[in-house]
């Protein structure tokens, strides 16, 4: 199968690395070649926040053909539920199988180290909305499915090559303002041990359309109330920068082991 992002990497890639926030770095050091704009790339949508790049980098690791998008749109800069999973969507449906889904995170566990990477083992959708809503395109089931968005293999793979990785629940919020003390004792009492403005949208349409997904949170600061520190982007995306070195280990780990 091909298409505009395929055409652009020269190969269809079997793997689709999405980096958050502050982890856009990583594109360069994991996948490397030169980067291809989104504006390059016919259909896509380029982000306008800082430590979002807005670039695919495509290469083989390990032998595996893998594109990494460094940086993602969210809903919260307007855009509908349909535009920000287009990337997912698009290098899905040309044929990609396992999507990776990165971001930066609160911790609402307060045991969750900033800076360490933490899997998602289930995500709580709380934006409101969904990338499905609207008329059945018969792609993939009307009414999905969403025992295991989070492919249990991947993540016991992920563990292999990271035998301290915690696992949590990742609460997905449609921000852009961060949440209040009392929305983080809520999501607590609702079972969220992360927070963040992502990567929910996203799996629940690389998973309508068959891909697995694996999702890894980077924790860059305690959510809010959890320390008496407030919260900016500065130290979310710093925060992210520090913390690459770290998930590309894991990454390289994961894409070696497939
Ligand atoms: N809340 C929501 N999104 C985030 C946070 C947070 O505390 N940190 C990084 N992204």
């Amino acid at each position: 199968m091909t298409g505009p992002i395929s055409k652009a990497a020269g190969f269809t890639p079997r793997v689709a690395i999405v980096l958050g926030s502050g982890l856009s770095l990583l594109a360069k050091s994991l996948v490397g070649g030169d980067p291809i704009p989104y504006g390059a790339i016919e259909g896509m949508p380029a982000s306008a926040i800082e430590g979002h790049e807005g670039a695919l980098y495509a290469a083989e690791v390990s032998g595996v053909p893998v594109a990494a998008f460094a940086g993602r749109v969210h809903m919260y800069e307007g855009h509908s539920p349909q535009i920000a999973t287009h990337a997912v969507r698009q290098v899905v449906e040309e044929g990609c199988e396992i999507v990776v889904l990165t971001n930066a995170a609160g911790g609402i566990d307060p045991n969750l180290e900033v800076g360490a990477p933490c899997l998602i083992g289930d995500h709580l959708n709380l934006t409101g909305t969904n990338p499905l809503i609207g008329p059945h395109d018969k792609r993939g089931p009307r009414f999905l499915d969403l025992s295991e968005v989070y492919d249990k293999e991947l993540r016991a793979l992920a563990h292999s090559v990271d035998g301290d990785l915690r696992e949590g629940v990742y609460a997905g919020l449609m921000g852009p303002v961060y949440e209040t003390p009392a929305e983080v004792r809520m999501l607590r009492t609702l079972g969220a041990s992360l927070v963040g403005m992502s990567t929910v949208l996203e799996a629940i349409a690389a998973r309508y359309l068959g891909a697995r997904v694996l999702g890894i949170s980077v924790v860059t600061n305690p959510a809010a109330g959890v320390s008496p520190q407030p919260l900016s982007h500065d130290e979310v995306a710093e925060v992210g920068q520090r913390a690459a070195a770290r998930l590309e280990r894991l990454l390289s780990g994961v894409i070696a082991g497939l």
